[in-house]
């Protein structure tokens, strides 16, 4: 783990523990010699993808955020009751709209501290936080959250009582044993609010994978514009395209790019082979029911105290404490 950069100057406190850029250069590397290519979710995540994911929580067809945020607001004081005073700390920040119902309905909340990958993003997201909640502090911390979490390097977390909020499904972009190794990691934060998106039919499903408007596709895309950029790789986009398949036996989104014909890739010195019609795992976003979410947690030594669910029954907010 790196040790934390300097604070910047700017209202908004920055831990950065971004990784170093030789990580994502062997990452992907590995990634792709895999028989199965597949890259990190993480990665999608640079300033352009996190602009493309906002777009997308906005699209008719993703209907995750809207949802969400109607169960935060239909259920905002049970769940800021369940709050208390506690610093919280929100992993995969993103642009920190969820947050706000919360903050709106928890006045007693004084620290908030956003996690995400996405520097620039995030930074931005907690100066707006700080612009419109009077006596909040908003920490921003640069991390991979899937890591741990090195809260002895955040005075504002050492020795304080928090909770931690991982809303939007993300949990569902891990593999379910990821997903218990990482409810295990965020344990030092003590208790946990965490949405969960629902199994339902791929009707649904799939359109909110692979909208109209090609929004997912290009978030998708992205991370080959960014590979190129930042490790001097020289795929050719129109060579390529996007596909999300709901895999039922699995219970999961798998979302990937195809290569469209025989082709070599040249990152740096190496060079990689696509079969036409081989594909490049991006993600996979898991779906469960409840009782299937709530042993998962309880396999990560959570308690589920409650869940909070839509009445069209598309996602679910589960708060754990720990056993
Ligand atoms: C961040 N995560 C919860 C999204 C999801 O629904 O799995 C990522 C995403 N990828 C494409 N669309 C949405």
């Amino acid at each position: 783990m790196p040790s934390p950069s300097p604070i910047k100057p700017s209202p908004v406190k920055l831990y950065d523990f971004h990784p170093p850029v030789e990580d994502f250069r062997s990452a992907v590397l590995r990634g792709l010699s895999l028989p199965q290519k597949m890259l990190s979710p993480q990665f999608l995540y640079d300033k352009r993808g996190s602009e493309l994911f906002d777009a997308i929580c906005q699209l008719p067809e993703y209907y995750l955020t809207r949802t969400e945020m109607d169960i935060l607001r239909a259920n905002a004081k049970d769940i800021a009751a369940a709050l208390g005073d506690r610093s919280l700390v929100e992993l995969g920040s993103g642009s920190s709209q969820k947050i706000r119902i919360l903050l709106d309905a928890a006045p007693q909340v004084a620290t908030y501290v956003g996690v995400d990958i996405s520097r620039q993003h995030l930074q931005e997201a907690c100066a707006a936080l700080m612009a419109d909640f009077d006596g909040l502090d908003a920490i921003a911390v640069c991390a991979d959250y899937t890591q741990p979490l090195p809260i002895e390097s955040i005075p504002e977390l050492r020795n304080r009582p928090t909770i931690g909020f991982f809303p939007g499904s993300s949990i569902g972009n891990l593999e379910p044993a990821e997903a218990i190794a990482f409810l295990k990691t965020v344990a030092v934060l003590g208790d946990l609010i965490v949405g969960v998106d629902l199994k339902k039919s791929p009707i649904i499903l799939e359109p909110a994978y692979d909208d109209t408007q090609g929004i997912s596709a290009a978030f998708a895309l992205n991370v080959l514009v960014r590979i190129n950029r930042e490790l001097g790789a020289n795929f050719d986009l129109s060579q390529f395209e996007y596909r999300a398949h709901y895999n039922e036996a699995k219970g999961r989104i798998e979302m990937a790019i195809a290569s469209l014909c025989d082709q070599t890739v040249h990152l740096g010195d190496t060079e990689i082979g696509f079969k036409a019609g081989e594909t490049l795992r991006t993600e996979c976003s898991y779906k469960y029911t409840v009782d299937e979410f709530q042993l998962l947690a309880m396999e990560a030594g959570f308690q589920p105290v409650q869940v909070w669910i839509d009445r069209h029954q598309l996602f679910s907010l589960h708060h754990l404490k720990q056993m």
